[in-house]
């Protein structure tokens, strides 16, 4: 099966697998393991902050942040579609004690003018105040769009003039970074925190690093613990990460290749809409077609691929490309796309 439902799906290689039984151990709860405590300042390095914290998944790294950010009935401006609104199982709401302010973006791009609407409300006794903004980069739902550097500093700016952080889910961060040739430090300069996912683009089985300041990792590490994060000898997380920091960056623009072909493929369907691909996801849209996305998904699985549904109001699917999937793998769903659409 060639499958593109996510990029979570990637395996790793062997010689991603050999830097497990060679990793230097110890207890990560008692900052005893020299592996996790390398790969933490490297991601730092990587993203310009100052300190980095494993953690197991992105999920619990957005929460360990946001609960270190903030305090319960604290405020937070995100967007509508973003992974920490709608697939983080309400943590933030429901853990770190928060109320969501919701903007509606384009394809994951807020309007700067309604995030400075919410920041700058006059003091009423009513009302909850947002401390915290958070930028999802690249935006899944979005289609792995690369959000605009000036859209970022300009939403960062407003939330900093008013007394709020920064945090960004930077799920992805390193297939903006290649997609736009922007540092990925550069990316992320006005954020407070990141999120970065080792186990998507990045190809490795488990883990996430989410990086900040000295005093903000200090927090995190406890917050990490309150909601069982704390991991003994977890070198043999951090090994394959050092090993993608180090070696699988670049390759994420053989992705993006292989997205905008398959993207170019799916622009010859007539009626077909495509977000603009940026990066590794393309997203299809099929309203106002004959096609339903269940008979699309079931079509492509008799071809020996998978794609996945989004859910919503609209039909849509999506195919993600990264480590595994081959230029012949994105050769065979060119071939079998007008077959599937016609
Ligand atoms: C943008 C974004 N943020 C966070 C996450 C959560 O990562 P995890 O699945 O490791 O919890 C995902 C997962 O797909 C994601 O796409």
């Amino acid at each position: 099966m060639i499958d593109l439902r996510s990029d979570t799906f990637t395996l790793p290689s062997k010689e991603m697998m050999e830097t497990i039984m060679t990793a230097e151990l110890g207890d990560d709860v008692w900052e005893e393991d020299p592996t996790v405590k390398k790969l933490e300042a490297l991601a730092a390095e990587k993203l310009g902050k100052e300190a980095g914290l494993l953690v197991s998944s992105g999920t619990q790294g957005n929460l360990v942040a946001e609960m270190t950010h903030l305090n319960r009935g604290d405020g937070v401006v995100l967007e509508t579609e973003s992974h920490i609104n709608l697939y983080e199982v309400g943590g933030l709401s429901q853990i770190a004690g928060a109320y969501p302010f919701l903007i509606k973006g384009q394809n994951g791009m807020m309007n700067p003018q309604e995030a400075e609407a919410i920041f700058t409300r006059a003091y009423n006794v009513h009302y909850v105040e947002p401390k915290l903004l958070c930028i999802e980069n690249t935006h899944n739902r979005g289609g792995g769009k690369v959000i605009p550097q000036e859209n970022i500093d300009t939403l960062a700016k407003i939330a900093h003039d008013n007394g709020a952080s920064v945090h960004m889910d930077g799920a992805r961060v390193f297939n903006a970074a290649v997609a736009s040739g922007t540092p990925a430090s550069r990316i992320v300069r006005e954020a407070d925190s990141v999120q970065i996912c080792l186990s998507k683009g990045l190809g490795c089985p488990i883990g996430s690093v989410i990086v900040g300041t000295e005093d903000f990792i200090h927090q995190s590490r406890k917050n990490r613990k309150v909601v069982g994060g704390g991991m003994r000898q977890a070198g043999i997380i951090a090994a394959p990460g050092i090993f993608a920091l180090n070696n699988m960056i670049e390759r994420l623009a053989e992705d993006h290749v292989h997205a905008k072909i398959i993207e170019k493929a799916l622009l010859e369907i007539p009626n077909l809409k495509v977000k603009d691909v940026d990066s590794n996801i393309v997203i299809a849209d099929l309203t106002g077609t004959k096609w339903t996305t269940e008979g699309v998904i079931e079509a492509f699985k008799k071809k020996g691929i998978l794609v996945l549904k989004i859910p919503g109001i609209q039909p849509m699917i999506r195919l993600v490309t990264y480590f595994g999937i081959t230029r012949e793998d994105t050769e065979k769903v060119v071939e079998v796309i007008p077959e599937i659409f016609n």
